[in-house]
């Protein structure tokens, strides 16, 4: 069926006056975090969701990408720079990726990613991976004079829907789109700057994911009775949390964000059978934040497809959350940018 962004990635080719072999490309992408989350597809090919979405980067915590041409005429994929056997999942999706803009032709490839997300903080990196991957790929084939960052993020969104938003720092919205083909499911940055904005991620476990996040919704999607309820809900909340970004009323983002975030796990929990990402532990923390929050503490919790527990919060509140939160790691979304 027709696809809107291979579509567009085959009319750049054929503007892109194309180098024989592809140049060697560096990019960086930041990892990013919904306030407002995707969950749920229409189109499982494309990775068309049923709702949109809206994150805050994560600034410096992300995925360094480069890409080249391989010397032996092999492909290579290094993560952390380990060199992957090509059956590994990571190697193998990343590879399937590049076939969308090598095409047919037979051209080696050298994939190097590094992440700079702290192992201990167990969050998944298939956002940032996927976005700096799509960025390094379009350098790397010659591609970014024809290639803008909006089409690259309609890009991306064929290797996986949260990376849609990783192509810019601050706060992004996904817009779900209504078309077929996809051609207007691809995000964009708000023009908003809130110097005060703090995320804090709470580790819970470090452990592979018991179900990646895409089998999570699918099965969501497919059993849950309560899943029904959520695309208007989610859209709603989209649309509001994008008000409060913009009128910086923390209070109403962060009362939002959270309800959105555990409306989101209650379809998992009634899916058949249940799927819970929350452990124990992840509850302990949550009760902890609420009793913490009726002492004043003015923070807010966000939670994905895991185990952790990430905090927003504004500079004033910073020492609280790190003395009821000792292993709290505080990320500051807009230090540099
Ligand atoms: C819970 O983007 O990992 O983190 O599109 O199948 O690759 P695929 O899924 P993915 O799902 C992210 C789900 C989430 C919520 C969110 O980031 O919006």
């Amino acid at each position: 069926m027709h696809d809107a962004a291979k579509e567009m990635l085959q009319q750049a080719i054929g503007k892109a006056a194309l180098a024989e072999a592809p140049q060697t490309y560096a990019a960086y992408a930041p990892s990013n975090i919904a306030l407002s989350k995707y969950w749920g597809k229409r189109d499982r090919a494309r990775n068309l969701p049923l709702n949109s979405s809206l994150s805050i980067s994560l600034a410096e915590w992300g995925s360094h990408t480069q890409v080249g041409p391989s010397e032996d005429g092999l492909d290579h994929v290094t993560l952390g720079g380990e060199e992957l056997a090509l059956e590994t999942p990571f190697a193998a999706k990343a590879l399937k990726f590049a076939d969308l803009f090598r095409g047919e032709k037979a051209v080696p490839l050298r994939i190097e990613t590094n992440n700079t997300i702290p192992t201990a903080a167990g969050l998944a990196s298939s956002a940032s991976g996927f976005a700096a991957l799509t960025r390094a790929l379009c350098g790397s084939f010659g591609l970014t004079d024809v290639v803008s960052e909006a089409e690259m993020s309609l890009l991306a969104r064929l290797g996986s829907g949260s990376a849609t938003r990783s192509f810019w720092h601050g706060f992004v919205r996904w817009d779900k789109g209504v078309r077929e083909d996809g051609a207007d499911s691809f995000a964009h940055p708000l023009d908003v700057r809130w110097p005060e904005f703090r995320i804090a991620i709470l580790p819970v476990d470090v452990g592979p994911k018991s179900h990646s996040s895409r089998d999570g919704m699918n099965h969501t999607v497919a059993t849950s009775p309560l899943f029904q309820s959520w695309p208007d809900q989610a859209e709603a909340d989209c649309a509001a949390i994008e008000r409060a970004v913009c009128a910086q009323d923390f209070d109403t983002l962060g009362a939002l964000a959270e309800a959105n975030a555990l409306a989101m796990h209650a379809t998992m929990q009634a899916a058949r059978p249940a799927l819970s990402y929350l452990t124990a532990e992840s509850w302990v923390l949550l009760e902890r934040l609420w009793q913490a929050r009726k002492d004043g503490l003015l923070a807010f919790a966000t939670m994905d497809a895991g185990a952790n527990i990430k905090l927003i919060f504004l500079e004033t509140a910073t020492q609280d959350v790190t003395q009821t939160f000792p292993n709290a790691q505080v990320i500051v979304p807009f230090d540099q940018v």
